[in-house]
């Protein structure tokens, strides 16, 4: 295993995926981390994220002994910089520093760099740069600006480099990768999704033994996915609920439990539509609609809980980003934002012991687990979908009128934007119902009706994003297909925010 120390870096979660793609298995820990925990769980590397701070800002302390002790180590920019300055070296506070594509020369042979031309390029991204190395260390790369790029010990197996090999634009990053794992690490190449699935399969069998297991299901590709393998694991001791909140988008309840029932899975749809709208009647401000609908959901959940029972366990397909972000935000590390709805807080309440195979994936892996369990491709590349559902695509109150123009809306968009070549590139698109009406002119007469804004982003993991430049014959299509088939809304607008200073949901 590979141990990936998070100074904080928005790329500490790429770093690992990197290393999980070329079939070494890595974990995150928090620069708080000792040495005698990463010996004892063999750890075959340790790695040094960026991090936002310069290392004269920050008081972040790591265990000692981790530069004591022989486990390779590899920093990369922030962690750089962090282990020139702790091992006695200099760091200057940059004026300029270098950002995006830079090209470094390599000036001497390095086991890190074997593979690699002369010259290459990388992506940098810092201020501060190392002015003098610790004592054993030699440069082994400079970059076209003159500035240190990348160095190693002499003595140990230890690394730096000040550009990001993670990010796809550093062109042999995937190569610089693999040699700090396989060549320095002497990592083995063992992390396999098909055999982690019959691994899981085996031990979910033994941990569930006679008892009975509850899960969730939402229509999105985790929950799904987890359903299907509970499924294969314990068959009919897996009761799957799938609360129908009336806040769904066209077609995805259906599509999804007709999948589910077909395999097999022991499916409980529940009509819950009128108990949510009932409940959000009034509601306008986002943060109540977000608790109304999760405390309506947990009370249905929990009803089906008890009538259905007794369930010693409940499965829940929470993710390694969650499980990374929670840590953060308890140690006050990541700002509240959003309050996301999910199934959160339920086992507290009801006793249950968790059931959580995915809680040390990446999103891609269960992605390539569903396609392993031979899920369509269309479950599998459906856009990620907030558990408040349209609710909070609706601005201001929700009602059942608002959400059938909404999802008409969302439909058509839904079609037109599927004929694009690029979709598969598309994170999310979808439409938002405003709160406000304009004048328009339909046929000879004057109407006032609602305007829907078109939201389409391309975004790695959701936490930045970037809206996409779709050609303006498609956005033109789309305006005027839901201008002229839906009766109530004359006008439609594309935002062109990123996240931040946005967010993707528009509540
Ligand atoms: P924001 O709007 O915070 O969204 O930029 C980031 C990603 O999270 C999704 N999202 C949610 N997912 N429950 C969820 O399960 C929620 O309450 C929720 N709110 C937003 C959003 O669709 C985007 O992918």
């Amino acid at each position: 295993m590979i141990a990936v120390v998070d100074f904080g870096s928005q790329y500490t979660q790429l770093i690992a995926r990197r290393f999980r793609e070329i079939g070494v298995y890595s974990e995150i820990y928090s620069p708080n981390v000792k040495y005698s925990f990463l010996k004892e769980k063999e750890v075959k590397g340790i790695v040094l994220s960026g991090g936002p701070n310069s290392v004269y800002d920050s008081d972040l302390e790591i265990d000692y002994e981790i530069f004591k002790g022989d486990i390779p180590i590899l920093g990369i920019c922030f962690g750089f910089q962090f282990m020139a300055k702790f091992l006695g070296g200099e760091v200057r506070k940059g004026e300029k520093g270098e950002f995006g594509l830079t090209e470094i020369k390599i000036v001497r042979d390095s086991l890190l760099f074997e593979g690699l031309e002369k010259k290459e390029k990388v992506w940098m991204s810092h201020y501060d740069v190392v002015t003098k190395l610790p004592e054993d260390f030699v440069d082994i790369a400079i970059s076209e600006n003159g500035f240190l790029a990348a160095a190693q010990s002499l003595k140990k197996p230890f690394f730096a480099v000040q550009f990001h090999p993670e990010v796809s634009h550093t062109e042999k990053g995937r190569l610089i990768i693999e040699n700090f794992a396989f060549k320095i690490c002497k990592a083995e190449k063992n992390w396999n999704l098909d055999r982690f699935v019959e691994e899981k399969i085996e031990e979910i069998r033994e941990q569930v033994g006679e008892n009975k297991v509850l899960l969730a299901v939402s229509g999105g590709v985790d929950s799904t996915t987890l359903a299907v393998l509970l499924q294969r694991a314990i068959g009919d001791k897996l009761t799957a609920i799938f609360v129908d909140h009336g806040l769904l988008r066209i077609g995805e309840k259906e599509e999804v439990s007709r999948f589910l029932k077909d395999l097999g899975v022991n499916l409980v749809v529940i009509d819950a539509r009128e108990r949510f709208l009932e409940k959000l009647r009034g509601v306008i401000d986002p943060e109540e609609k977000r608790r109304v609908i999760g405390h309506e959901f947990v009370g249905v959940f929990k009803e089906e809980a008890r009538k259905r029972g007794p369930f010693k366990f409940l499965a829940q397909g929470t993710l390694y980003p969650d499980v990374i972000e929670s840590a953060a935000s308890n140690t006050g590390m990541a700002a509240k934002i959003k309050t996301h709805h999910n199934v959160g807080g339920l086992p507290e309440e009801l006793g249950f012991e968790l059931i959580e195979p995915f809680r040390y994936l990446f999103k891609d892996e269960v992605r390539k687990i569903a396609e392993i369990l031979g899920i369509p491709k269309d479950i599998i590349r459906r856009q990620p979908f907030p558990g408040p559902g349209l609710a909070v695509r609706i601005l201001g109150e929700v009602t059942e009128d608002k959400l059938e123009l909404l999802r008409r809306a969302d439909r058509i968009l839904m079609e037109e934007i599927k004929k694009w070549d690029k979709y598969d590139e598309i994170w999310q698109s979808f439409a938002v119902l405003l709160p406000i009406k304009t004048v328009g002119v339909k046929g000879d007469f004057r109407s006032y009706e609602y305007v829907i804004a078109i939201r389409i982003v391309k975004s790695e993991d959701g936490m930045t994003a970037n809206f996409v430049e779709v050609p303006y014959d498609i956005l033109g299509k789309i305006a005027r297909r839901i201008t002229n088939e839906i009766i109530g809304i004359n006008r439609v607008v594309y935002d062109l925010t990123d996240k931040p200073p946005a967010t993707i949901e528009w509540e």
